[in-house]
């Protein structure tokens, strides 16, 4: 037994989704690059490698990563770059989508030797959360007025465009890309790729796939361009867990139990949206609140029933561990960061990468 806590990253559920990423892909002629903001753990890309056809990034350092440890195509996207970064981004690129016109210009001659794009804001979005919603009022994400995006268009061949943003709803996604149509379409006449973003939950057990791939192929057709998915969420959805264990057990008007991670630390997104973290299956006489172990009042990872009264020692498994956790985990109160582990095909269990007293020292100085 491995020592608590740890991210547990499954293949053969990983594998599920690559599996249908590759079909999509196939159906529709789209091509799928993996969000790196998302999810970066970079040790399972040699397996995510013969599934999808590359990475895009939203930084310096992930467009990097993309290019040395995923390789294949590598776009680069962010929301500025900086005179001292731009080069570097560049070398590591195979395209570099900028997220304005003033960046474009400023960084017209650095980046005249690769393929260029430009973000593109339709004004609609599928977020439910303000925080989220790149159409939010005075989005800075992408240009939307086309008279202003005409005249560059010499610079550029193709455009991003992400709004949706946990979509499971494929009419929506039908809906809005009719939208983006209507909106962008002597652009789009004009562009020999478009990348619609990530935010697509594809990979999702009901999702129409087929009708996906068939509006996709469709889109592809009409404006004679490359289309691009960059699935973060849909390429690991339900593939690791975050391993954890009973601490203390106390009652306070309500069961509570203390395991050895801590929600604010180790699944700050779920935080962050105000959202409970899951445990499979949540059935059972016994509820309990199960708490984090760092100083934070709200460290709460949920209320769940389990078929048992939790007892100190007892193993709790949060699902759904893989999308914005293990890159957005911290040494908030210096709370032991979980290691990272991998079941392979065959169940065998590997770790990957421990940390220690010296990672959380030099993450400071
Ligand atoms: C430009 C862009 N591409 C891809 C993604 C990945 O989205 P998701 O993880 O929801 O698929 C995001 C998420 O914010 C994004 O902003």
């Amino acid at each position: 037994m491995l020592q608590t806590p740890y991210y547990l990253i499954d293949k053969s559920k990983l594998l599920q989704n690559m599996e249908r990423i590759a079909a999509v892909r196939e159906k529709s002629g789209a091509k799928a690059l993996l969000a790196l903001k998302c999810f970066a753990t970079w040790s399972v890309f040699d397996f995510m490698r013969d599934y999808m056809d590359g990475t895009t990034s939203s930084s310096l350092n992930e467009v990097r990563l993309g290019h040395e440890r995923f390789g294949k195509e590598t776009h680069a996207y962010s929301v500025a770059y900086a005179d001292y970064e731009i080069d570097e981004v560049v070398s590591h690129a195979d395209k570099i989508i900028f997220n304005s016109i003033g960046q474009l210009q400023r960084f017209e001659s650095q980046s005249s030797g690769i393929t260029r794009g430009l973000r593109l804001n339709p004004g609609v979005s599928s977020s439910s959360f303000d925080l989220a919603d790149p159409a939010r009022p005075f989005s800075r994400l992408g240009e939307w007025d086309l008279k202003q995006v005409d005249p560059v268009m010499e610079m550029i061949t193709g455009f991003m465009i992400h709004n949706n943003c946990e979509n499971t709803d494929f009419a929506l996604f039908d809906r809005m890309l009719g939208d983006i149509e209507q909106k962008f379409a002597p652009l789009l006449k004009k562009a020999e790729w478009v990348s619609l973003g990530g935010g697509i939950h594809f990979t999702g057990d009901d999702y129409p796939v087929d009708q996906f791939a068939e509006r996709l192929k469709r889109f592809s057709g009409e404006y004679g361009v490359q289309v691009y998915l960059e699935p973060g969420e849909a390429s690991i959805t339900k593939s690791t867990t975050l391993e954890t264990t009973v601490l203390d057990t106390l009652y306070n008007g309500k069961n509570l139990v203390v395991v050895d991670s801590s929600i604010e630390a180790h699944m700050l997104d779920l935080l962050i949206y105000r959202e409970n973290a899951k445990v499979h299956p949540n059935q059972g006489p016994h509820r309990a609140m199960v708490c984090g172990k760092s100083c934070l009042a709200g460290d709460i990872f949920g209320e769940f029933d389990f078929p048992e009264e939790v007892k100190v020692g007892d193993r709790i498994s949060f699902q759904d561990a893989a999308g914005y956790t293990m890159v957005k985990k911290n040494w908030f109160n210096g709370v032991k960061m979980p290691a990272i582990a991998i079941r392979e095909l065959d169940g065998s269990l590997r770790t990957v990468r421990e940390f220690d007293y010296t990672d959380y020292e030099q993450s400071l100085s």
